[in-house]
């Protein structure tokens, strides 16, 4: 590889963690009370603990296709990562999957307590919506309308939090493909096919470019969650700095049970020639996309 993929990747995700820090502070911002040191602590755990930030950097590879690589682009993104960070946290919680370890760390009902994890997760949602409607997102307001209000849908009771319901449900009970699918679409899909789209978006994409970026997304969302089933299978947790074997453990139906190792590999491929090929359009300026890619398909981590 001509271009040092790791150092570009590790530098975006540095912006988003720059940025993330900023907004998670004690002091506070116009018409707020006040910050308990507590919360914010227990917010910081969640959100400044070493993910990959795939979703933001998603978000400014796409806004870079259109020309676009400005801090308001950052803010967008890490809106977006918000969400994400407290859709882990409750997800870990006693009450959804019990885990103890995410990023390497504790969870932060671990390190904190069940109550502050719940509003943890509260406060870090409602932040993003706070963060979204920031004047640098965009310089027209009807831009920034539909950026929040398409992140509420893709975050809430008809994306990533039904995903979730649908998911709890699956436990202990059979399945088809189709509503595998279905819910996995939801769950992780649906906030990994916004970052693409708000990208486009954030960038004024033609319609057109808006809806073959949401293609491409729905393609990383499907093969990021078919990697993520297969690591549980296959991957340590010293490695995945989680815990794996949990959806066996948990009676989960996930595609790679249903489907084997061998041919979720293959559809995986399938994936991976789709979304090159929808990125050809763009040339050399998608090469990090193309590259991001392939990472999400032979990730280890
Ligand atoms: C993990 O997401 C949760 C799923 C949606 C499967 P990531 O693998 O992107 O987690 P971090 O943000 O890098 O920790
Ligand atoms: C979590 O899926 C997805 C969301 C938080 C929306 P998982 O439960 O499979 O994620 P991990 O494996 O705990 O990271
Ligand atoms: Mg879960
Ligand atoms: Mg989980
Ligand atoms: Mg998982």
């Amino acid at each position: 590889m001509t271009f040092d993929l790791k150092t570009h990747l590790a530098n975006q995700a540095g912006r988003v963690e720059t940025a993330l820090d900023t907004l998670l502070q004690e002091a506070v911002s116009d018409g707020e009370i006040s910050r308990p040191q507590r919360l914010i602590a227990a917010m910081r755990h969640g959100a400044l603990n070493g993910g990959k930030r795939l979703r933001p950097i998603l978000v400014m590879e796409t806004a870079k296709l259109f020309g676009r690589s400005d801090d308001g682009v950052v803010q967008a993104a890490s809106a977006l990562e918000l969400i994400h960070c407290y859709s882990l946290v409750h997800d870990d919680l006693p009450a959804m999957d019990d885990d103890d370890l995410r990023r390497g760390q504790p969870t932060v009902h671990k390190a904190f307590d069940e109550a502050a994890a719940i509003l943890a997760g509260d406060a870090l949602l409602t932040l993003a919506f706070d963060v979204i409607t920031e004047d640098d997102i965009h310089s027209d307001p009807a831009v920034r309308l539909r950026l929040a209000r398409e992140l509420s849908r893709a975050a809430g009771i008809g994306g990533m939090a039904g995903g979730q319901m649908l998911d709890l449900e699956s436990e202990h009970r059979e399945r088809s493909e189709t509503e595998i699918r279905h819910l996995q679409s939801m769950k992780t899909g649906a906030l990994l096919r916004y970052a693409c789209r708000a990208g486009a978006i954030l960038g004024n994409a033609p319609e057109d470019d808006v809806a073959r970026l949401t293609r491409f997304g729905e393609i990383i969302g499907l093969a990021f969650q078919l990697a993520d089933d297969l690591l549980d299978v296959e991957a340590s947790p010293e490695v995945m700095g989680k815990a794996t074997g949990k959806d066996a453990e948990a009676g989960k139906a996930t595609l790679v049970g249903l489907m084997g190792i061998e041919k979720t590999r293959a559809e995986l491929q399938a994936l991976l020639n789709e979304a090159h090929s929808l990125l050809e359009a763009y040339g050399d300026r998608a090469a990090v996309l193309h590259s991001l890619a392939d990472y999400v398909v032979n990730r280890d981590s």
